[in-house]
C-alpha cells in the first residue's frame, strides 16, 4: 500500500484526534471521575469494564484485556493495518499525510486486487438498478415489485436492480471492462464451469439487492428469483469482502438513526427491512438470512441499546426470535418482540394491514423480553390442564430466579400469583428453591462465559507482592521521567523478575532517550509488541499517587530485589545440600555463611 507515514505526521495526528470521540463513534460512553466507561466492543459483557482515558489517550478493558491507543483502537476493532487507521484518522482531523502511493510489491496486488473486487460489485450495482428501471428487459421484474408493494422510492433508496436472463451477460461486461475473469471468480460474481473452465454468470433473470458494508461499498448481492424457482434467495458466496456474520443488512442506511434513536428493530429479512422504511420505521436491519452471531451484537453494541426483534410470527419465527433474545440479552441489550397476527411476516402485514398499524400496534406494543418468554413458554401447552399447568408455572419461576432485581422479581411472582389464584408466599418460597438449585447445578459446570468484573480482579489480587510491586514501580515510570531514571539506578544492574515487566522498562527507557515529557499514548505506538501494548495500558490504569515518597520507592525496589535474593537463597540452600551429601564440609560452612549474609540483607 503506502510507503512509510513520516513520524512527525503520526505525532501531529495523535495530537489532533480525541481518542473519547473516536471510540464514541463506535461504544456508548459514560464519564465517571475522570475516565469514560462502557461496554466493551472486543468482547460480549452485559457490565462495563471498558475505561477511556482522557488525559492519557488511551483505552483498557479489565475484562478481555484489550487496550491501547487511538490507532491500536482502530486497528483492532476494524481489523486494519497501522497505516489504514492514521489514514482514518488524518481524514478525520483534515491533516495531509503526505504519502507517496509508490508499487511496492505483494501488499500492493492484494489491494488492486480488493480494489478490483469493490469497483466490480460498484459497476454492476448501477448496471443492474439501470436495468430494472429504465429498460424494457426488467419491465417484469419492476412490475413484480410494484406489485409487491415496492415504491419507486424504495427501489432507488436499496438500489434494487435486475440481473438479465442470460449465461454470460455480467461475464463479458466485466471482461470488456479489463477485470480479470480468475478474480471475478473469486469476487463470486460469474463461476468456472469444471468440464471446460470457461465462465458463466452466477446472477440470472433475477431482482438484485446490493448489500452494503457500513461505509456504503457495495460487498455482495442478493438475488430473488421472481416465480417460484428454488433457491427464493441466492446470496454471493463468502469472499475477501463479504463475511455474512458480520454484515447487517441496511447497517449502513440506518446508522444514524440507529444512533440517534439508540434503538434498533431485527428483522429476518430484507423484504420486511425495505417495508418497514417504506412505514416509516428507519431503524430497521436484518441477518443475511443467518442467525444472530456475536459480530453482529458487537456491531450492534456500538450504536443502540435496544433492540426490538421483529420476525415472522410463525413457529420457525416465534423459535429464532426466542434464540436471538437469549443472545442479545447476554449481549445487555434492552429486549422487546414485536408479534403478528395470524403468523404474518412484517412485509405481509404492512401490505393488509398498512404502515399506520405497522407502527401502533406491532412496533409500538411490543412485548417486553420476560413478557415474551411468558408466551413463548405457554405455546403447545393446555393450561386447563393440571400438569400442563404445572410445568408451565415451574418454567415461569425459572425464568423469573433468572432476574437480579428483587422489585422485578417480585412482580412477577406477583402476576403469576393472581392469574392462576395462587399463594404469594408459596411462590416466592418456590422460587428461592429453584435459585438455589439452579446455582449449584451451574457451579458445577464450566466456568460461565461472561467474567464478572469481580473475579478478574481477584485473579490479580493473587498475584505475588513482588509483581504488584513492580508494576507500580512502573506506573510510576510512565508517569515521571525522572522515577524512571532512579528506578534504573536503584535496580543497580538487576533485573525485574517478570519478562514482560523487563520489556517494558527498556522499551521505555529508549523512548525517554528521544521524548522528555511522558506522553501514555506515544508510548504505546512506539511499543511494537501487542501484548506489552495491553500491558502497559493496564498499568496504566492503575490508581496510583501523584507523587512517588522515597520510603514507597525504596520499599517496592526491595521488594523487586528481595525476590531475586529469596531465589539465590533457594539455590544456595541445594548447592549446601549437595555439598554435605559430599562430605565436603568446609564448602557447606562457607555456604552456610554466604546464605546467612543473604538472609540479614533482605
Ligand atoms: N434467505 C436466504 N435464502 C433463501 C431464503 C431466505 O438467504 N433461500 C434469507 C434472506 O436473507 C431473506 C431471509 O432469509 O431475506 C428471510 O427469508 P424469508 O422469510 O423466506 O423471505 P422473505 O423476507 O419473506 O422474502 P419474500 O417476502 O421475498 O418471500
Ligand atoms: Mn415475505
Amino acid at each position: 500500500m503506502a510507503d512509510r507515514i513520516a513520524e512527525e505526521k503520526i505525532d501531529q495526528v495523535r495530537q489532533a484526534v480525541d481518542v473519547v470521540e473516536v471510540i464514541s463513534d463506535y461504544v456508548q460512553l459514560k464519564k465517571q471521575g475522570r475516565n469514560y466507561f462502557g461496554l466493551c466492543p472486543f468482547h460480549g459483557e452485559s457490565t462495563p469494564s471498558f475505561s477511556v482515558s482522557p488525559d492519557k489517550q488511551i483505552f483498557h478493558c479489565f475484562g478481555c484485556g484489550a487496550g491501547g491507543n487511538v490507532f491500536s483502537f482502530l486497528m483492532e476493532l476494524e481489523g486494519i493495518s497501522f497505516q489504514e487507521a492514521a489514514i482514518k484518522l488524518a481524514a478525520k482531523v483534515n491533516i495531509d499525510l503526505e504519502i507517496n502511493f509508490s508499487a511496492s510489491g505483494g501488499e500492493k496486488r492484494i489491494s488492486n486486487e480488493l480494489q478490483a473486487f469493490l469497483n466490480a460489485h460498484e459497476l454492476l450495482r448501477k448496471f443492474y438498478h439501470h436495468l430494472l428501471v429504465n429498460t424494457k428487459e426488467g419491465q417484469h421484474a419492476l412490475e413484480y415489485l410494484l406489485g409487491r408493494g415496492f415504491t419507486r422510492e424504495s427501489i432507488d433508496k436499496f438500489q434494487i436492480g435486475y440481473s438479465l436472463n442470460s449465461w454470460d451477460y455480467v461475464y463479458k461486461f466485466l471482461t470488456k471492462r479489463d477485470f480479470s475473469s480468475e478474480w471475478m471468480e473469486k469476487a463470486g460474481l460469474i463461476i468456472k464451469r469444471e468440464r471446460d473452465g470457461t465462465y458463466f454468470d452466477r446472477f440470472r433473470d433475477r431482482i438484485m439487492f446490493p448489500i452494503f458494508d457500513r461505509n456504503g461499498n457495495t460487498i455482495a448481492f442478493s438475488g430473488r428469483s421472481l416465480g417460484a424457482d428454488e433457491p427464493k434467495y441466492l446470496n454471493s458466496p463468502e469472499t475477501a469482502i463479504f463475511n455474512k456474520s458480520k454484515i447487517l443488512y441496511n447497517y449502513h442506511l440506518a446508522k444514524p438513526s440507529l444512533k440517534k434513536m439508540q434503538h434498533a428493530v431485527l428483522f429476518e429479512g430484507f423484504a420486511d427491512v425495505i417495508a418497514a422504511d417504506r412505514s416509516g420505521v428507519e431503524n430497521g436491519i436484518a441477518t443475511m438470512g443467518t442467525s444472530l452471531t456475536d459480530e453482529h451484537i458487537a456491531l450492534l453494541r456500538q450504536s443502540v441499546q435496544t433492540v426490538t426483534i421483529c420476525y415472522d410470527s410463525d413457529k420457525p419465527g416465534i423459535e429464532a426470535a426466542f434464540r436471538a433474545g437469549n443472545h442479545l440479552n447476554n449481549g445487555g441489550f434492552q429486549i422487546k418482540v414485536a408479534m403478528m397476527s395470524d403468523g404474518l411476516d412484517p412485509d405481509e402485514y404492512i401490505k393488509k394491514f398498512g404502515p399506520e398499524k405497522f407502527r401502533t400496534e406491532v412496533i409500538g406494543a411490543s412485548l417486553t423480553w420476560m413478557a415474551f418468554k411468558f408466551l413463548y413458554l405457554r405455546r403447545g401447552k393446555n393450561l386447563q390442564l393440571e400438569g400442563d399447568r404445572l410445568s408451565y408455572i415451574e418454567e415461569i419461576i425459572k425464568e423469573i430466579s433468572k432476574l437480579n432485581k428483587a422489585v422485578e422479581r417480585d412482580h412477577y411472582l406477583r402476576q403469576l400469583a393472581a392469574e392462576f389464584s395462587l399463594s404469594l408466599d408459596a411462590l416466592k418460597e418456590q422460587q428461592k428453591q429453584i435459585f438455589f438449585t439452579e446455582k449449584r447445578l451451574s457451579a458445577g459446570k464450566s466456568e460461565s462465559v461472561k467474567k464478572p468484573l469481580l473475579i478478574v480482579k481477584q485473579e490479580r489480587e493473587l498475584k505475588p507482592a513482588h509483581y504488584t510491586a513492580e508494576r507500580r514501580l512502573i506506573a510510576h515510570m510512565l508517569k515521571n521521567r525522572e522515577v524512571a531514571y532512579k528506578v534504573q539506578d536503584l535496580l543497580a544492574g538487576n533485573t525485574f523478575n517478570f519478562d514482560e515487566h523487563q520489556a517494558i522498562i527498556t522499551y521505555l527507557l529508549g523512548f525517554y532517550e528521544d521524548h522528555l515529557e511522558p506522553d501514555s499514548s506515544a508510548f504505546l505506538t512506539y511499543i511494537q509488541d501487542n501484548n506489552l501494548r495491553r500491558m502497559v495500558a493496564n498499568i496504566e490504569m492503575m490508581s496510583i499517587n501523584d507523587e512517588l515518597s522515597n520510603q514507597e520507592l525504596s520499599d517496592y525496589i526491595k521488594q523487586v530485589l528481595n525476590y531475586q535474593k529469596l531465589l539465590k537463597i533457594k539455590e544456595k540452600e541445594v548447592e549446601q545440600k549437595e555439598a554435605e551429601r559430599q562430605s565436603d564440609f568446609s564448602k557447606a560452612a562457607a555456604i552456610g555463611v554466604e546464605i546467612i549474609q543473604l538472609r540479614k540483607s533482605l
